[in-house]
């Protein structure tokens, strides 16, 4: 794992908006994952910003509220499209997302992970991190999932994502669905971003610690072309 230091939020945010504008001007095609979550906002600020040719790019986003639909002004659709794809010249059908609101979770999953192959899989995933270590929403625990599926969310993580609903932690969904790690270790490339004091435990422990369940983030230490951007706060550790 590569790993920078930046100064701070905003040097993180520019070296990140750096390294996706030249990704996407090298491959115009590129597939991106992208992350939801407060960390990504100033980088999609300046993506949005710079004029670049989304045309021919893929995206594909981590995850999605169980239950949600995609104009609920709670889910990561709606925070996508005020953020970034209302913003880009990236047509609608070739915005990959997971739908809150699908009947079947198992068959929306399926249908996910197939969509995902079939754009040849991701070619650079942009991520954040959980405080406890998550991955879009691998949280952990005994196990991790490979595909992409239907998780619990554990109650900090539920408190985290309350800003997206009048910060009240109980109207934040109990589940959501995410790609799973399978879809993380295969990405072609990783660019992770945390910065933050509230962010130098899980930096540390994926960073510095054993690769185990109890840290998502700590299977990225064998990801071939990882790279992780932290802030000196989130470094601290
Ligand atoms: C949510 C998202 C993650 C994101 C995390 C951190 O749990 N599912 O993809 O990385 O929040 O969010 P923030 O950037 O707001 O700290």
């Amino acid at each position: 794992m590569t790993i920078e230091v930046c100064a701070d939020h905003a040097d993180a945010s520019e070296r990140a908006f750096t390294i996706v504008a030249a990704a996407l001007r090298a491959d115009p095609v590129l597939v991106l994952g992208l992350p939801t979550g407060q960390t990504p906002v100033a980088m999609y600020a300046r993506l949005a910003a710079a004029g670049l040719d989304w045309s021919a790019a893929r995206t594909f986003n981590l995850d999605e509220f169980a239950g949600l639909a995609p104009g609920d002004a709670g889910s990561f659709r709606a925070f996508m499209d005020e953020h970034l794809f209302s913003r880009v010249n990236l047509a609608p059908a070739r915005i990959g997302f997971l739908r809150g609101d699908a009947g079947a979770a198992g068959a929306e999953c399926a249908r996910y992970e197939a969509a995902i192959e079939e754009a040849g899989g991701i070619g650079l995933l942009v991520l954040g991190l959980g405080s406890n270590g998550h991955i879009g929403f691998n949280e952990p625990g005994p196990t991790l999932t490979a595909p992409t599926h239907l998780a619990v969310l554990h109650a900090a993580t539920r408190a985290a994502s309350a800003y997206l609903f009048g910060d009240d932690p109980a109207r934040v969904p109990e589940r959501a669905l995410t790609i799973g790690m399978g879809q993380v270790l295969k990405a072609r490339a990783v660019l992770m971003i945390a910065t933050g004091a509230s962010k130098a435990g899980a930096v540390a422990a994926m960073t510095h610690g054993p690769l185990t369940t109890a840290c998502p983030a700590s299977w990225l230490q064998v990801h071939p072309r990882a790279t992780l951007l932290v802030d000196r706060a989130a470094a601290a550790g």
